[in-house]
C-alpha cells in the first residue's frame, strides 16, 4: 500500500531546493530560482516546511521570521495533490513553527485574482489589510496584503516525528 503524503520540516539540501524549484516553475509566472531559494533558506530567520509523498517533495511553504513578524513568502502544492487540504496544512504547519519561535503575526501578499489562495488564507483566519498596487508583473497585478495573528485559529499541526 502506498504511504500517505506527510508534512515535515524542510531541510534545504540542494536536491530539496531543486524539487522546490520544479514545483515553483509549474506554479508561478515568475518562479524563484534555486539560488534565490538557497539564499532564503540560508537565512537563520527562515522557516520552511515540505510535503513529501514517498521520497518526493510535492509541496512547500517558506517564510521569514523577523522578531514577532512572520512573512509567508512562498507556498505551492503540486497540481495532482491540490484540493486535498495540503495547502491549508502547509500554512498551518509553517505558522506553528513560527509561533514556537516567537512569531505573533503572519503576513503575506497574494495576487488579487488568486481566488484559491485567498480563500485558503481566509479559511485560516487571515484578513485583508490593504492593497499593494502593481506589486506583481507577468502580468501586472495588484497584491492583497493579508495578515493573521499567531497561533492560527484553524488548520492542522505538523508531524514532528
Ligand atoms: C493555492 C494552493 C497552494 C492551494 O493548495 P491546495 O492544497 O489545493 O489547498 P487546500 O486543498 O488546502 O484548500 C484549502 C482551501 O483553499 C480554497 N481553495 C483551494 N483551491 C481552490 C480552488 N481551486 N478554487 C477555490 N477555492 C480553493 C478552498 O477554500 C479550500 O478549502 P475547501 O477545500 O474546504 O473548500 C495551490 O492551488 C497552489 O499551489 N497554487 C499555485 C501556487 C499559488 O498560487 N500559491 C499561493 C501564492 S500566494
Amino acid at each position: 500500500m502506498l504511504a500517505e503524503p506527510r508534512i515535515q520540516p524542510l531541510r534545504p539540501t540542494l536536491q530539496a531546493l531543486q524539487q522546490v524549484h520544479r514545483i515553483e516553475q509549474a506554479s508561478f509566472a515568475e518562479p524563484w530560482t534555486v539560488a534565490e531559494f538557497d539564499f532564503l533558506a540560508a537565512d537563520e530567520r527562515s522557516v520552511q516546511v515540505g510535503l513529501w509523498h514517498q521520497d518526493e517533495l510535492v509541496g512547500y511553504a517558506m517564510g521569514l521570521l523577523d522578531g514577532p513578524d512572520c512573512h509567508l513568502i512562498n507556498l505551492a502544492v503540486e497540481a495532482p495533490y491540490r484540493r486535498r487540504g495540503w495547502g491549508r496544512r502547509l500554512v498551518h504547519s509553517l505558522a506553528s513553527v513560527a509561533t514556537d519561535r516567537g512569531g505573533r503575526r503572519c503576513h503575506l501578499e497574494v495576487r488579487t485574482s488568486n481566488e484559491a489562495a485567498r480563500r485558503l488564507y481566509c479559511g485560516l483566519g487571515f484578513h485583508q489589510m490593504g492593497i499593494r498596487l502593481r506589486y506583481y508583473t507577468k502580468p501586472s497585478e495588484d497584491a492583497c496584503i493579508m495578515e493573521s495573528s499567531l497561533p492560527l485559529t484553524a488548520g492542522e499541526d505538523i508531524d514532528r516525528s
